[in-house]
């Protein structure tokens, strides 16, 4: 069994993209990090990034036999309406994750359109974000 763990616009280039905001760490680590957790019920990850909305939508559209999902849109989660859709049809549990606080930052990162589909959301614990919400998909996941 696989968990979907996918990254949205400007998140691959993670530990050199603004570190003041969103850390050191790269999506490698992350990626790693996830793995790690999963593999407490013996799933695997199957990590996407894409810098635009039709790559997440088709990765989402792919792995619709995963076990659960991991989201970190990125920007899309202002205006993602195709990403939407697709989640909207995702037939598991699946956690957003923001590594700032957003709601710490700028107003047009207030509103998500992800948010109310998602089982849960974690934002501003850095790359620890990813790892308690792996952590909580082992956890609560039939
Ligand atoms: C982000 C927050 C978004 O507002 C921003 O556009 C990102 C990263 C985060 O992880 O904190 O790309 O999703």
């Amino acid at each position: 069994s696989d968990v979907l763990l996918l990254n949205g616009p400007n998140l691959g280039i993670l530990g050199r993209r603004q570190p003041e905001i969103y850390g050191t760490d790269t999506l490698e680590d992350v990626e790693r990090a996830v793995a790690e957790e999963v593999s407490a019920r013996g799933w695997r990850v199957v990590a996407e990034q894409h810098d635009c909305e039709c790559g997440l939508i088709r990765a989402v559209q792919d792995n619709y036999d995963s076990v659960g999902a991991i989201v970190n849109p990125g920007a899309l989660m202002i205006a993602g309406w195709g990403l939407r859709d697709a989640l909207a049809n995702y037939p598991r549990p699946w956690l957003e994750v923001h590594l700032s606080n957003v709601w710490a930052r700028e107003s047009f990162r207030h509103e998500s359109v992800l948010a109310p589909l998602a089982s849960g959301l974690i934002a501003g614990l850095g790359a620890l974000g990813y790892r308690l919400a792996a952590r909580a998909l082992v956890n609560t996941v039939e």
